[in-house]
């Protein structure tokens, strides 16, 4: 199993907050921008630097910036939307796509109905959603992505079920995956354990 577990002891501190079921719409969807925004600092590691002379205000000196690459971040909406804010607190120049899908209640299985994004042509991808669980949406949002001519994705989520990651490793083995924890398992709902519920209804306070 291929899996990045960013499990920095703040990040592991507000996700037990998320998974109670005492703590509200508000603070669930603060946390989660809080932790995006934490994993986004290790997922951009990576990030190319070139060099540049600046003056201080006492003499020349050489520097240090990311050299101009170009990022698209792309949630899975609904859910995914609440991870937005948190990337572009750290990259505000980044492009947001967007992609509509939704798991059929009944069969677990992903349907799509939107997808838009920004120009792919040399720009690295961030794909978004709180919930890795059958696997199902985030396999058909990177087949989306990589139809319409995206090449690099990472993909972000906060909580993965060990049966999802399988799946998205299976399908697409050059998408590593990020994520705060890896839990236990799915249960005969398809629904992550111990988990923290649906994403989507304890960020937008819907039922
Ligand atoms: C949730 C979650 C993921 C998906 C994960 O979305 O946000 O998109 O389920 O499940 P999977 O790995 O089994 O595909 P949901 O379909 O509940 O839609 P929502 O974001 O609109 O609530
Ligand atoms: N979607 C969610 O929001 N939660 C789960 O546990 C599984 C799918």
């Amino acid at each position: 199993m291929q899996i990045h577990i960013i499990d920095h002891p703040l990040i592991q501190h507000k996700l037990t907050i998320m998974r109670s079921k005492s703590t509200s719409s508000g603070e669930f969807r603060r946390l989660l921008k809080e932790i995006t925004l934490l994993m986004g600092y290790e997922l951009t590691r990576d990030l190319p630097l070139e060099d540049v002379e600046i003056e201080t205000p006492l003499e020349k000196a050489h520097g240090k910036r990311v050299a101009g690459k170009k990022v698209g971040i792309v949630p899975i909406l609904r859910a995914g939307f609440g991870m937005v804010d948190g990337l572009l607190d750290l990259m505000p120049s980044a492009r947001v796509g967007v992609i509509g899908l939704y798991r059929d209640p009944k069969t677990a299985k992903p349907v799509e109905y939107y997808c838009k994004l920004p120009d792919v042509e040399n720009r690295d991808f961030i794909l978004v959603d709180p919930m890795l669980a059958t696997g199902g949406s985030a396999v058909a949002a990177i087949d989306m992505m990589k139809s319409r001519g995206v090449k690099n994705i990472k993909f972000m989520c906060l909580v993965a079920a060990p049966e999802g990651v399988e799946v998205v490793n299976e399908a697409h083995p050059d998408v590593p995956i990020f994520t705060a924890s890896l839990d236990r398992q799915l249960n005969d709902h398809k629904y992550i354990l111990p988990g923290l519920g649906d994403a989507g209804d304890r960020i937008f306070g819907t039922k």
